[in-house]
């Protein structure tokens, strides 16, 4: 009897152990609109029968470091009203990035944006990001060869988002020191990355809290059933 209870209480703990996995897993793909976003461009792109752009870690970095620089400027009306110095790109957000200074490719686009409320990845490109004649010609410009994006919330403000292009024509632009290991990424998110936002990114999610209550529940659940 002991034998059998020790080896239900093993198979019990192999079934959470895969829930958990699938969990963290799912919850995983879902961390980074920034990512998601760079999907959407490449989908809009590549029904246009357009090249799909690398999704480029070190790109992604700096986008998020140009819209730190913009956080107090989203006007009433959603605009974003920001022209950062363009020597701030080599001189502030490649080495804030930690990207090799030889490395650093061509910067042939960017796009900013910002909007008072939370948007979904997919409204954020379609309501703030692409909505007028020069930021679509923008994104369906064919020599881009890369992309990155970056986003971030200012202090219970509004929400900011940033896509760079890039025209380089070899894939080894905007390299990382350390694959970006030393990146402290405090706020905000950037694509290229498997790393979730962190505090002050968009709206956190509550899925996963809700499936640890779920675990948690299923837990109790499976233990009453085991000693009875
Ligand atoms: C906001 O939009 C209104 C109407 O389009 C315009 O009159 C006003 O100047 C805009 N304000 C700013 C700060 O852009
Ligand atoms: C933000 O707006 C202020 C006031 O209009 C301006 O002085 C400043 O240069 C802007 N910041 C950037 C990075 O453009
Ligand atoms: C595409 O981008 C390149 C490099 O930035 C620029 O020279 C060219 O005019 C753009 N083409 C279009 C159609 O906008
Ligand atoms: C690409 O995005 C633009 C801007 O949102 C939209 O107008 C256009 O219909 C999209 N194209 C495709 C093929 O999805
Ligand atoms: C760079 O491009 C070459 C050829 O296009 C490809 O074989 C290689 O896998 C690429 N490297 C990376 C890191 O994407």
């Amino acid at each position: 009897m002991a034998m059998m209870v020790k080896y239900l209480c093993c198979c019990e703990w192999i079934v959470l152990c895969n829930l958990l996995l699938a969990v963290a897993v799912s919850s995983k793909s879902h961390g980074n609109p920034a990512n998601d976003l760079v999907d959407i461009i490449n989908r809009n792109r590549t029904t246009q029968r357009l090249s799909q752009l690398n999704n480029s870690p070190g790109l992604g970095c700096m986008a998020l470091q140009y819209v730190e620089e913009c956080k107090g400027n989203c006007t009433t009306n959603n605009t974003v009203n920001c022209q950062p110095p363009e020597d701030d790109f080599t001189e502030v957000f490649a080495p804030n990035c930690g990207v090799e200074l030889p490395t650093f490719g061509i910067i042939s686009g960017h796009i900013v944006g910002c909007q008072h409320k939370y948007l979904e990845p997919s409204e954020a490109f379609s309501l703030v990001l692409v909505q007028d004649k020069k930021s679509l010609s923008l994104l369906t410009n064919k020599t881009h060869t890369e992309v990155g994006v970056g986003l971030i919330r200012a202090h219970r403000g509004p929400y900011f988002w940033c896509v760079l292009f890039s025209s380089s024509q070899t894939n080894a632009t905007f390299v990382l020191e350390n694959l970006g290991e030393g990146i402290k990424q405090k706020k905000g998110c950037y694509s290229g990355t498997s790393i979730p936002c962190s505090s002050g990114g968009p709206k956190k999610s509550s899925v996963f809290l809700n499936n640890i209550f779920i675990m948690g529940f299923l837990y109790i659940y499976l233990l009453q059933q085991l000693l009875h």
